[in-house]
């Protein structure tokens, strides 16, 4: 019988391809970028699995050129690039990767909260063009995290995970949940307390978005829920780069209506708004929330591990319920 035929749309590590490689024939897209879209169509023509990232856009009309797909496995816990009904439509399977990367984006949030209020990337460009003369008591401050109000907008599992670090550093948590059939209250600390959005944002220090993108989380944050939260707040955002309107955010930063902001995620990435780039009150990041040799492996191999459960018949380890 045929082996079934796997399009891999970017470099995984050797040890994934071989997990492949005993029961399918395997197909690597190795370019430096992302696949191109009409490439990807052409190489999807008789193969049974995608395994894909959160760049390739995986709309009808890729479904339509892969007519003999069983699964997308999205290497990626955010699957807002996979056009869902389409698949269900088609028949397609989805997977994500949920689990395996929530300590290291978590982990990456607070090294991003500590980076804004601490200035240290701001610090770090002033000390390398020369700009640093010495110690001096008012130089470079930013504020204290300890008996501040951690504000978590989204508690599903990385959330969780990133208010769970917050005793560590002395402070308090909030959380907003917008769907209640999320993982939230069933995931929270009973001395975290459970607000409002709009209480959440008028009353936390800083702002941690942990909500997927969706029709109804696109601008979330815009220029009114900005000017809900303090002055003296800061914006975390490892989530979806489109849940925050980063015009409105620009001009925020710049009028100083928020102390500062870090941001791992963009509206166009690879682009990043300009107003942001010159700005020194917000750290900038490449999204790199799971980006660690350990969980990149382990989001994979479950990749991996989901293409081959539903080609031996099976449901996937991880479907994307949507
Ligand atoms: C990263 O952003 C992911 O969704 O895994």
């Amino acid at each position: 019988m045929a082996r079934p035929g796997v399009l891999v749309t970017c470099r995984i590590p050797t040890s994934v391809v071989e997990r492949l490689e005993a029961a399918c024939d395997v197909e690597v897209f190795a370019g430096p970028d992302a696949m191109p879209p009409g490439e990807l169509k052409a190489r999807l023509e008789g193969k049974q699995a995608l395994l894909c990232l959160l760049t390739d856009r995986i709309t009808a009309d890729v479904l339509d050129a892969g007519r003999d797909l069983r699964i997308v496995a999205n290497i990626a816990v955010g699957f807002d690039n996979i056009d869902l009904d389409a698949a269900r439509a088609r028949g397609v399977v989805v997977s994500n990767t949920p689990d395996v990367l929530t300590q290291a984006t978590a982990d990456l949030t607070w090294g991003l909260i500590l980076a804004a209020t601490r200035r240290i990337p701001e610090g770090e460009r002033l000390l390398r063009r020369g700009g640093w003369s010495g110690w001096a008591l008012d130089f470079l401050l930013g504020s204290d995290l300890r008996d501040k109000q951690l504000g978590i907008v989204g508690l599903g599992r990385i959330g969780a995970a990133v208010a769970s670090r917050a005793a560590a550093f002395g402070m308090r948590v909030a959380y907003a949940t917008l769907d209640e059939a999320a993982a939230g209250p069933s995931a929270a600390d009973p001395a975290w307390a459970r607000l409002g959005l709009d209480e959440l944002l008028s009353s936390s220090d800083v702002v941690s978005l942990h909500v997927p993108l969706t029709p109804s989380t696109r601008h979330l944050i815009d220029r009114r829920a900005i000017l809900r939260m303090k002055r003296r707040a800061y914006l975390i955002n490892t989530s979806r780069g489109p849940v925050v309107d980063e015009e409105a955010l620009a001009w925020a930063l710049r009028e100083r209506l928020l102390a500062g902001a870090a941001l791992d995620v963009f509206e166009e990435e690879p682009r990043v708004h300009p107003g942001l780039l010159e700005l020194e009150n917000v750290v900038l990041a490449p999204h790199l929330g799971s980006a660690t040799v350990e969980t990149r492996t382990a989001m994979a191999d479950l990749a991996a591990r989901n293409v081959l459960a539903v080609l031996s018949g099976g449901p996937p380890l991880t479907p994307v319920r949507a």
